[in-house]
């Protein structure tokens, strides 16, 4: 039988076939990688420790009211000294490769104004050591979110197109002192998030936005978001480029970018409604991907934002062709998302030109997409998974996908050992990701998020997403039931594979 992908007749010009057979038992490839992923704001502490300096979150969190229980990152969950202990956690789970990111602070404490830190490359170059020699493959980010605080101070972080020099200086540093065993490697993690919440909502630092998205003084919510996310995509682009000419052929890595994805489905089937839904992912999703595999913006944003939307280079343009070894997925959640260019919505909910006149949080029948969870922007839909793997990979043909983030948090109730909804959780999206592969998205790896309870950013420690639990007093480590599920869970899938 010929089967089209669920969300084909959407997008005609990217429709692919292919033929499987009904019965076909799915097996995983010989080389997916089963991991977890971490980040080194939300893991490690030892904020000041072995030279590093402070990082814009360091700064941001000491402002009070940011963070829901006041906390910070300054001790984290102690990875920095514990990452031998949790290194061996990860090996009993069986996984095949550990996704972390690296501080750049710790790296370059004054960005590209002030020496390498070697106590910081000496760490990195231990933990690495250490993944490696547990049978595990590293794969790093270079940000994720976390700057110097002082290149956040000189560019108000990435509104200034200069922090491009800094950022590929770093790049390179990176690859020259690890490359020789890192084979993955990520420039940015949810450039999307970090650039809504940074200049839109005033979330995360700089803390800019402007009415009616947030409550700060500072910034413009239209345009600062197209401005930052400009100089990521170029930031992004220029490290590849310096990759791809001087390190790749050596070193045999892959480079790629992590996009937080979550799906978009039109509230109701009128064509409004329809091309609403594919305005939410222009806005969200693609905004970041089209320039960088086909060198521009996609149309929607286009149309709507008119010259408000930057323009790329010819220089730029020369660097752009499939700028990405692999595209990272983060899924968690889907929303609904209802017209708003021809019919009037909520105020205060969407309706900007930078969200392209889309409501994503539209109810239908007073309730939202998928199933509530105990916190508010986390609704079980593993459809979404589904739908965005076959999204991808028919807008972006043969680049191969990685699911770098997917997982479960709670609220207070999450100190639970006994955690059956998270495992619920990840049977049904791992099911929906496999439903996917069947129909031919090309998936090399799923990463959970996370192993470890650790800092969720703005939720502080209030939002517990670990396979174990983490005491945030004693630091002491436990294993949820969900350890032992995924654990099973890749043993058995391994076998079938192998
Ligand atoms: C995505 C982010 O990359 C990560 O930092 C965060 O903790 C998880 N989502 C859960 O919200």
């Amino acid at each position: 039988i010929l089967v089209s992908p669920a969300s084909s007749t959407r997008y005609d010009d990217h429709i692919s076939f292919r033929a499987i057979n009904k019965e076909e038992k799915f097996h995983f490839p010989k080389d997916f990688l089963f991991g977890t992923a971490s980040s080194a704001y939300q893991y490690e502490g030892a904020y000041l420790t072995d030279g590093k300096s402070l990082s814009n979150w360091d700064v941001f969190t000491e402002i009070p009211g940011k963070i829901e229980d006041g906390s910070n990152g300054k001790v984290a969950i102690d990875h920095y000294h514990r990452y031998p202990g949790d290194l061996d956690l990860l090996k009993d789970l069986g996984v095949d490769s550990y996704r972390f990111s690296l501080s750049w602070a710790r790296i370059l404490p004054r960005g590209r104004f002030g020496d390498v830190n070697m106590e910081g490359i000496n760490h990195y170059n231990r933990v690495i050591n250490a993944v490696l020699e547990r049978g595990m493959e590293p794969f790093v980010t270079l940000t994720h979110y976390d700057i110097p605080q002082e290149l956040e101070v000189r560019y108000r972080s990435w509104l200034s197109p200069q922090i491009r020099e800094d950022f590929v200086h770093y790049a390179e540093i990176c690859f020259q002192y690890f490359g020789d065993r890192v084979k993955f490697w990520t420039t940015f993690n949810e450039p999307n998030v970090q650039v809504l919440n940074s200049y839109r909502t005033g979330e995360y630092p700089p803390s800019r936005c402007s009415k009616p998205f947030g409550n700060c003084t500072r910034g413009n919510s239209d345009i600062e978001p197209l401005v930052a996310a400009h100089n990521i995509i170029r930031s992004h682009l220029a490290a590849v480029y310096t990759y791809r000419m001087k390190y790749q052929e050596e070193q045999r890595g892959k480079i790629g970018l992590v996009m937080s994805a979550n799906w978009f489905e039109p509230v109701s089937d009128s064509l409004a409604d329809r091309l609403a839904a594919e305005r939410a992912l222009a806005f969200y999703l693609t905004w970041f991907l089209d320039p960088v595999v086909y060198g521009r913006y996609p149309k929607e944003m286009q149309e709507i934002l008119g010259e408000d939307l930057p323009e790329f280079t010819k220089d730029d343009l020369k660097l752009s062709k499939n700028g990405l070894d692999y595209i990272g997925i983060n899924q968690y959640t889907g929303r609904y998302a209802k017209d708003c260019l021809h019919s009037a919505c909520e105020p205060g909910k969407g309706g900007s030109r930078v969200e392209g006149f889309v409501n994503n949080h539209a109810l239908k029948d007073g309730l939202a997409l998928g199933e509530p969870t105990s916190i508010s922007w986390l609704n079980v839909y593993p459809q979404g998974m589904e739908k965005v793997l076959m999204y991808a990979t028919e807008r972006y043909k043969n680049i191969p996908l990685y699911v770098t983030e997917n997982g479960y948090g709670e609220n207070s109730t999450g100190a639970l050992l006994n955690d059956h909804r998270r495992i619920k959780y990840m049977s049904s999206y791992l099911d929906a990701l496999k439903r996917a592969m069947r129909k031919g998205a090309h998936v090399r790896g799923y990463f959970t998020w996370s192993l470890l309870d650790n800092f969720e950013w703005v939720y502080g420690y209030t939002l517990r997403f670990g396979l174990y639990h983490v005491d945030f007093d004693t630091l002491e480590r436990t294993p949820r039931l969900s350890a032992s599920w995924y654990k099973n869970f890749i043993v058995k899938n391994r076998a079938q594979s192998k």
